[in-house]
Parts: C-alpha cells; sequence; structure tokens
C-alpha cells in the first residue's frame, strides 16, 4: 500500500468515528450478561478506594488504556498529541495507532511523538504483524525507542485486511514472528486485535510462545470489518467471525492467565466494571465514551 494511501485511511477512520455508528449494533457484547453483585456490607471508606493498577512496570490511576488509533497525519499528531494530554493529567496509558506511516515515510514520525506532553505515563507504540514480519523484531524494538515508548502493541487484523481490495490475503508465519518478537521485546510486548477480538485458543498459543500481555477483546467496540462491510459487501463471512466482549474477553483471559486490557466497548462505566470482573486488568476505550 503505497504511503498516500496509509495516510489517508487513518484520516478516514477518524471522520467515520466522528460521523458514523461504527460500532456493530446486532450483536451484543453479553457484558450486560455479567452481574454486578452488589455489597451490602462494603467494611471501607470510599475515599481509600484505589482504582489503581500496574502497566509495564508503571502505576496507572486508573484501570484505562486509550488505545492506538491514529497518527500519520497533520491532524493524527493532532489527536495523538490531545489524548496523550489527557492519558498524562488523568495518568492512564495511551497508545498512539499503527506507526506504518512513519516506516513508509520517516517524515511523518513527529505525528507519533507525544512525549513532550506525556512525560511520564505508559504510552505504547504500534504496529501491524505484517509489517512487523517485514521490519524484523530489532526494526520493531527501534520503532518503540523511536517514540520513547514503554512497550509495543502489536496488532493482528486478519478480519480487517479481508475487508480491504487491497489487503493481505496471506496470514502464514504469524506465531513465528510473535515469537521472535517476544525475544526482542520480552514482557514490553502486547498483542492486540483491531475490533475482531482474540479468541481462547489463539490467546492459548500466545502466551504457549512467551507473550505476557494480551487485549482480551471481542465484537461489540469500533469494527472495522463493520466499516469494511459498509464500504464493500462482500465481508459478512468475516464479520460473523468476530464474538461477544464478554465472552472472548472472559475466556480469552483465563486462557491467557495474564491480567492484560480488555475491549470490546468497554469504554462503558458498567462495561468497564464487567471487564473487570472477567478478570481483565485495565480496559481499553477507542472512540467517543458514552
Ligand atoms: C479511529 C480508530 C483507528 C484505529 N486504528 C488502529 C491502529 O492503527 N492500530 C491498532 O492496533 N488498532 C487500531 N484501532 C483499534 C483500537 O485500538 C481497538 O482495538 C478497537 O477499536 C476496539 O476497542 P473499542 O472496543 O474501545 O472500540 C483503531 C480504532 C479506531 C476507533
Amino acid at each position: 500500500m503505497g504511503e498516500e494511501t496509509t495516510a489517508r485511511r487513518k484520516d478516514s477512520h477518524l471522520d467515520l468515528c466522528a460521523s458514523a455508528e461504527v460500532e456493530p449494533a446486532q450483536n451484543s457484547t453479553l457484558f450486560e450478561c455479567v452481574q454486578l453483585v452488589h455489597c451490602a456490607m462494603p467494611e471501607l471508606s470510599l475515599d481509600e478506594l484505589d482504582l489503581g493498577t500496574e502497566l509495564f512496570g508503571k502505576k496507572l490511576r486508573y484501570p484505562m488504556v486509550i488505545t492506538g488509533m491514529t497518527g500519520g497525519t497533520d491532524r493524527a499528531a493532532r489527536v495523538n498529541r490531545d489524548l496523550a494530554t489527557l492519558a498524562q493529567k488523568y495518568q492512564v496509558a495511551f497508545g498512539v495507532g499503527s506507526q506504518r506511516a512513519m516506516i513508509e515515510d520517516a517524515r511523518r514520525a513527529p505525528t507519533f511523538q507525544v512525549r513532550d506532553v506525556a512525560p511520564t505515563t505508559v504510552v505504547l507504540g504500534n504496529i501491524g504483524l505484517r509489517q512487523a514480519a517485514a521490519l524484523g523484531a530489532g526494526g520493531v524494538r527501534k520503532l518503540g525507542e523511536a517514540i520513547g515508548a514503554d512497550a509495543m502493541a502489536l496488532h493482528l487484523n486478519a478480519g480487517q485486511e479481508l475487508t480491504q481490495p487491497e489487503g493481505d490475503r496471506d496470514f502464514r508465519g504469524g506465531y513465528a514472528v510473535v515469537a521472535d518478537l517476544v525475544q526482542a521485546l520480552g514482557d514490553r510486548l502486547l498483542v492486540k486485535e483491531t475490533g475482531c477480538g482474540i479468541s481462547p485458543e489463539v490467546a492459548r498459543r500466545l502466551v504457549a510462545i512467551g507473550v505476557r500481555q494480551i487485549d482480551v477483546s471481542g465484537l461489540g467496540g469500533t469494527s472495522w470489518v463493520r466499516e469494511g462491510d459498509r464500504l464493500r459487501r462482500h465481508s459478512r463471512r468475516a464479520r460473523a467471525c468476530q464474538g461477544p466482549g464478554a465472552r472472548s474477553g472472559r475466556r480469552g483471559i483465563g486462557a491467557a492467565a495474564v491480567p492484560g486490557p480488555a475491549s470490546g466497548r468497554s469504554g462503558r462505566g458498567r462495561d468497564r466494571a464487567a471487564a473487570g470482573i472477567s478478570g481483565a486488568g485495565a480496559s481499553n476505550v477507542a472512540h467517543r465514551v458514552p
């Protein structure tokens, strides 16, 4: 894909989120099935409640990750900086979107730089599996270092690729790439999906090759497969593969045995609580918070 296409797509994603309903309505996350049980005898003072957690060796005030969305254009740079400023203020984690644009054109690197506005909170780099394979594990590590990231998020997006005319069609060799990344990055690696979720089976295999942090997500949040479907009609099969957030999350967390972040419409407060009860260490937010 050309540099212009990558940058244009990132801006059109921002437009879609601002103007269209990008969350599939027809499928439930099943978070509503997770019961929040009332405790009649809390034996604590609300003032003492500490929602803080730890991620990649740093303390967060709230268990929340503003997850990777954008970069590569001037507009994306503003979004990254605004969100990173908020992340710093509230001491939550912030992830940049795919750094593919800065691989294709080094002049786009500043659009991913947020350390001056988020000097201490957790910042995550981001790259897709396919680009990681081309770059090599050392190159991925350098990508993170270039923006002062605490860890790299590796995104898997086979479903999304299938909905794009110029998208990838050959998904072989992925686990070998991840195994190399584990060697190079150790526990500074987070494996995530981009909206379709990571099934327990895949989570188990990832853990078996050494991955420590998995974003256990599922259907319910932003779905680019749905957007692909909206723009092109042939992706119904891909959409059918998405699993509800709570199901993927709960079983994924169990499979991974590592309390990573969860997404899948977990931006809503009650759903965030349900994700936490299901075992997630934090919840992701991409898109608006209702
Ligand atoms: C505008 C937008 C752009 C995104 N771009 C990326 C990206 O570059 N890399 C990535 O890993 N995920 C990307 N995502 C996916 C999110 O990081 C997240 O995994 C997904 O939206 C599910 O989270 P949600 O349930 O809070 O929507 C993007 C999401 C949005 C809304």
